[in-house]
């Protein structure tokens, strides 16, 4: 009688991975951990509608850019860019020697207080002196920014916009 040759038969192993297994102590408690977590997205939203408040003085920071045509800063909002200051150079009539404002905020992130912060900081770090600001009259946000800067509104023959101005 002849048998028939087959191959290896396969290694047929228990099926462990579909048995379900008692968790261990340790399981549970990552498990636990693990649900303490799951409440985070709450303190998110919370955490989220505090970022879009009031910024606190701390949380702006400059940065100097590195531009030959004018002194540019970087507005950080902890640590993330969010606009830029510029103080471009200017000659005129009245000033002589200056520079001028240039202040721009993401309009989503406008309104809470980082661009006087944000301005504050720029002048305190630049090497420039004369600083003036032409604005519309209409230009609410902009006056309050520059008010908390220290500007003050001067008299500017020359055309009809706001002019504001801060000397170091
Ligand atoms: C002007 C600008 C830089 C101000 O930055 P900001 O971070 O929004 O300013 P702040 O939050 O520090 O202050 C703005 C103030 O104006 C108020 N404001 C904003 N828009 C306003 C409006 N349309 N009318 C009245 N008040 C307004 C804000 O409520 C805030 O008032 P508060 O001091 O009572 O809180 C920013 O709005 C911007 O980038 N605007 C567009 C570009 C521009 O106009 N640049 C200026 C060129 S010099």
């Amino acid at each position: 009688m002849t048998s028939k040759i087959t191959g290896p038969k396969e290694l047929e192993l228990p099926n462990f991975h579909k048995r379900k297994r008692k968790s261990t102590l340790d399981e549970k408690v990552a498990d636990t951990a693990k649900m303490e977590l799951n409440e985070v997205p709450a303190a998110d939203l919370k955490n989220k509608k505090i970022k879009k408040g009031i910024v606190d003085e701390s949380q702006v920071s400059v940065e100097k850019m590195a531009s030959k045509k004018f002194e540019g800063w970087r507005i950080k909002l902890e640590g993330t860019v969010c606009g830029h200051v510029k103080f471009i150079p200017r000659v005129d009539e009245i000033f002589k020697r200056h520079v001028t404002v240039d202040i721009q905020i993401p309009k989503p992130q406008q309104g809470r207080h980082i661009g006087r912060y944000a301005l504050q900081k720029a002048v305190v770090a630049s090497g420039c002196s004369l600083f003036v600001a032409h604005l519309r009259k209409s230009n609410i946000a902009s006056k309050k920014v520059l008010l908390a800067a220290g500007f003050k509104e001067v008299v500017f023959p020359l055309g009809n916009q706001l002019c504001m101005s801060f000397k170091k």
